[in-house]
C-alpha cells in the first residue's frame, strides 16, 4: 500500500487568472457581517454580499460540509466578483478551487472524474508534524579551505542562545547551505535536524549597531533563549487531490506541476481517505473544508447534476458555490427546461442569492475603482460619460473602454483621458446593442443569414445525446 507522503510546498495548483477582478480584495464586510457601501474594491450589491458573508463565516468555522450556494442574476451584476471576494476573504490557508462549467468537458477524463478532482482539490488536510531544530545566534563561522583545492570542505559553527554556546562541526552540505543563505556572524538561524535545511530568521538586536550600512529590509530579532535544540511544531496544508496525485504511481509528484493528472484510481482515493482518517484519530491532522466554485454552472449537464446531488451528501464534501446568469432554460442533456438551467431537485438543496442591477451611482464608483486599478487618469467629464455608457450599454463594455481610451490618450501624448478619447473609442468599437442593431439592419448582406429554427434555445436532440454517451 502506498503510504501518504507530504510534499514540502503547498498550493501548487492554485493559479488563478483574475484580471477582470483584480480590484476585489474581499467582500468588504464589517465585524458584524454588514456590507460597507464601498470597501475592499466592492461596491453596492449589499444584500448579496451580506449573504455571502454569512456563508463565509460558516466556512471559516469549518464545521459544516456539503452546503451549496447559487449566485444568480443578470450578466455583469457581480456574481463572479462576489465569489472572488469570498476567495480573497478566506485567505490562502483554506482551499478555494475555481472551475468554469465548460471546463469539465475535457477529453482526458470523464466529467464525473473532473468534478471529483474539483471536490478533492477543495478539501484541505492540515497536518501537524513535530521536528527537531537547532536555533541560535551565529557567533562565528570558520571554514577551512582544503589544501588541494577540491577536497571536502570542513568547518566549525559556533551558535549561542542567551544561556549556552556550542560549537558544531560542519560538512560540505552544511557549508554550502550557509553560503547560499549568506549567513554571517550576528544572524539568528534555525537548522532543521532531519533535513539539514538552514533558514535565516533575521539579525540579532545585539548586533544592530555594528553596521550602519544595512538595508531597510533587514529584520532584527532577539537572541533565542534556553536550549539550542528545540522541538517545533510545523503545520502544512495540502489538498486531498494533491495527496492523490503524489501517491498515484502512474502520475507521480511532477504531474502536479504539469497539470495533466489524468484519471486517478478509486483505490488510491480510498487509501488516502483511510490514511487521513487514521491521522485524524491520532490527532496529527485535521480536515479544512474549502470551497469549490463552479462558474457558469448551466454548462453542466444532467449527469453532472445527479453526481452533485449525491456528492453533496458525503461528509467530506466542500462548500459548493455556483453562479449562473440564465433564466428558465433547457437543462443540458435533456429536453426539459428548468430555472437557471438546473434540475429542481438540485436547486432545492441550494441556498440562492440573487444579484441586482446597479444604480448609476454604483456604476460610477465601480468605474472609478477600475480606473485606479488600471492606473488610468481620467477627467471628471470623461468619467461621467463612461458612466452613461455603462448605463446604456453595459458595465463590462465601459470597463473595457478604460484601457483602450488610455491607449488612445497615450497615442496623442496626453496624460489624462478626456471626453474626446472616450468618444473616439466609442466610435471605434461597438457594444452589443449597436452591433445587434447593425446585424438586424444588414442581415441580408452577411453569409448564412437565414434562420432555420424559430427557437434558438430548442434542443438539438442529437447533440444532447452525444454529450451523455462516452
Ligand atoms: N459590486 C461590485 N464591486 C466592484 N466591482 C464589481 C462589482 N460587480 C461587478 N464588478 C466588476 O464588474 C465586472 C463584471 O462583473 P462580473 O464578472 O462579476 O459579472 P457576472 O455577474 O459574473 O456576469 P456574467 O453573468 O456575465 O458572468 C467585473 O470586472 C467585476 O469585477
Ligand atoms: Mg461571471
Amino acid at each position: 500500500m502506498a503510504t501518504a507522503k507530504v510534499p514540502e510546498s503547498q498550493d501548487v495548483t492554485r493559479i488563478e487568472r483574475i484580471g477582470a477582478h483584480s480590484h476585489i480584495r474581499g467582500l468588504g464586510l464589517d465585524d458584524t457581517l454588514d456590507a460597507r457601501v464601498v470597501s475592499q474594491g466592492m461596491v453596492g450589491q449589499l444584500q448579496a454580499r451580506r449573504a455571502a458573508g454569512v456563508i463565509l463565516k460558516m466556512i471559516q468555522e469549518g464545521k459544516i460540509a456539503g452546503r451549496a450556494l447559487l449566485i444568480a442574476g443578470q450578466p455583469g451584476t457581480g456574481k463572479t466578483a462576489i465569489a472572488m471576494g469570498m476567495a480573497q476573504a478566506l485567505g490562502t490557508d483554506t482551499p478555494f478551487t475555481m472551475l468554469s462549467g465548460s471546463e469539465i468537458y475535457s477529453l482526458e477524463m470523464s466529467r464525473t472524474e473532473a468534478l471529483t478532482q474539483g471536490f478533492r482539490r477543495s478539501i484541505g488536510v492540515r497536518i501537524k508534524e513535530e521536528t527537531e531544530i537547532i536555533e541560535g545566534e551565529v557567533v562565528e563561522i570558520q571554514i577551512d579551505k582544503p589544501a588541494s583545492g577540491n577536497g571536502e570542505k570542513r568547518g566549525k559553527l559556533t551558535l549561542k542562545t542567551t544561556e549556552m554556546e556550542t560549537i558544531y562541526d560542519l560538512g560540505t552540505k552544511m557549508i554550502e547551505g550557509l553560503i547560499k543563505e549568506k549567513v554571517q556572524a550576528g544572524d539568528v538561524i534555525t537548522i532543521d535536524k532531519a533535513s539539514g535545511k538552514i533558514s535565516k530568521l533575521g539579525r540579532s538586536f545585539a548586533r544592530a549597531r555594528d553596521y550602519d550600512a544595512m538595508g531597510s529590509s533587514t529584520k532584527f530579532v532577539q537572541c533565542p533563549e534556553g536550549e539550542l535544540q528545540k522541538r517545533k511544531e510545523v503545520v502544512h496544508t495540502v489538498s486531498l487531490h494533491e495527496m492523490d496525485v503524489i501517491n498515484s504511481r502512474a502520475q507521480g509528484f511532477l504531474a502536479l506541476f504539469a497539470g495533466d493528472t489524468g484519471e486517478i484510481k478509486q483505490e488510491i482515493r480510498e487509501q488516502i481517505d483511510q490514511k487521513v482518517s487514521e491521522w485524524r484519530e491520532e490527532g496529527k491532522a485535521e480536515i479544512v473544508p474549502g470551497v469549490l466554485f463552479i462558474d457558469e454552472v448551466h454548462m453542466l449537464d444532467v449527469e453532472c447534476y445527479s453526481f452533485l446531488n449525491r456528492a453533496l451528501e458525503s461528509p467530506m464534501a466542500p462548500i459548493l458555490v455556483f453562479a449562473t446568469n440564465r433564466g428558465i432554460t433547457r437543462i443540458r442533456g435533456t429536453n426539459y427546461k428548468g430555472p437557471h438551467g438546473m434540475p429542481i431537485d438540485l436547486l432545492d438543496r441550494l441556498l440562492i442569492i440573487s444579484t441586482q442591477p446597479y444604480s448609476e451611482k454604483e456604476l460610477a464608483q465601480i468605474l472609478n475603482i477600475r480606473c485606479e486599478e488600471e492606473d488610468v487618469e481620467m477627467t471628471e467629464d470623461a468619467k461621467d460619460l463612461l458612466t452613461k455608457i455603462a448605463v446604456d450599454a453595459s458595465l463590462r463594455y465601459a470597463i473595457h473602454m478604460i484601457t483602450v481610451s488610455s491607449l488612445v490618450c497615450a497615442k496623442r501624448k496626453g496624460t489624462e483621458v478626456t471626453v474626446e478619447d472616450v468618444k473616439k473609442v466609442y466610435g471605434l468599437f461597438s457594444d452589443v446593442k449597436r452591433s445587434t442593431q447593425f446585424m438586424m439592419e444588414h442581415q441580408n448582406e452577411f453569409m448564412f443569414s437565414e434562420i432555420t429554427h424559430s427557437e434558438p434555445d430548442a434542443p438539438a436532440a442529437a447533440e444532447g445525446d452525444a454529450m451523455t454517451t462516452d
